[in-house]
């Protein structure tokens, strides 16, 4: 019913001359694909990802946006901006944002509406630390994380949202969470989607898995009935690793 959706998240990472090779790699392995397939990526590759991937399925994807049209934001990118340079997606609330550049939950919301707003399509990152989880908060954080970041969006503009959930301490740790409590907590996030916007919007939203997804441990992943697709970090910076993760059916 919902169609998977693999992204890569390349972080700080590739240079232009890298990002086409990996593209241009990555192109023919993936052509397949029964999910969407997107690459996130550094702004400095905008321009060499889009040449390289033009007329294939990989869609552009950016790593953050600010909720500004324009202004005095020193280093920061709108999303109108994002758009002229042929971006289709954006990452927004990475774990990796909230720890050590200060995002927020309020300032994840402002980010997805101008985001949303400007016509871009969100990916939304949600997850609990190791902590959050031992004391049991993971499921009412996840919950609030979730629907904070989505306030003043329309039903039609949440349907269109994907969500990421990444337990924190399943990132580049080598630890996933197992497939149960991935579907589990994604199945929290769900509910919580049901209980605002009503079982139908909930049933369309597309939720991803990410930490440590990697093409080992992907197939028991996707096979769970919750999980819609991944938001992958380290295997997508490798053609042959991402390929096989995004070919997970094959
Ligand atoms: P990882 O990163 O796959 O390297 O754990 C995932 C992410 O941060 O989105």
């Amino acid at each position: 019913m919902r169609k998977a959706i693999i992204a890569g998240n390349w972080k700080m990472n590739k240079t232009p001359a890298e990002a086409a090779a990996l593209v241009n790699e990555l192109k023919p392995l993936v052509k397949d694909a029964i999910c969407d397939v997107v690459v996130c990526v550094p702004a400095t590759n905008f321009q060499a990802v889009k040449e390289a991937a033009e007329g294939s399925n990989i869609k552009l994807g950016a790593e953050n946006v600010h909720w500004a049209a324009s202004g005095a934001f020193t280093g920061e990118l709108s999303a109108d901006m994002l758009k002229a340079c042929g971006v289709e997606y954006v990452v927004i609330g990475h774990s990796e944002r909230r720890q050590y550049f200060g995002e927020t939950d309020a300032t994840v919301n402002k980010r997805v509406q101008a985001a949303v707003n400007a016509g871009l399509k969100v990916i939304l990152c949600v997850g609990e630390l190791k902590e959050e989880r031992e004391a049991g908060y993971t499921d009412a954080l996840v919950e609030y994380q979730t629907l904070i970041a989505l306030t003043g969006l329309t039903n039609e503009q949440v349907e269109e949202v994907v969500i990421a959930y990444e337990p924190v301490w399943a990132i580049g740790t080598g630890l996933t969470a197992t497939d149960e409590q991935a579907n589990e907590t994604i199945g929290v996030i769900r509910k919580a989607l049901a209980r605002k916007y009503g079982q139908e919007l909930a049933d369309k939203v597309r939720i991803q898995y990410g930490g440590s997804m990697n093409p080992k441990n992907v197939k028991g992943l996707m096979a769970q009935p919750e999980i819609d697709g991944g938001l992958i970090g380290g295997a997508s910076l490798k053609a042959a690793d991402f390929s096989l993760v995004v070919n997970y059916d094959k």
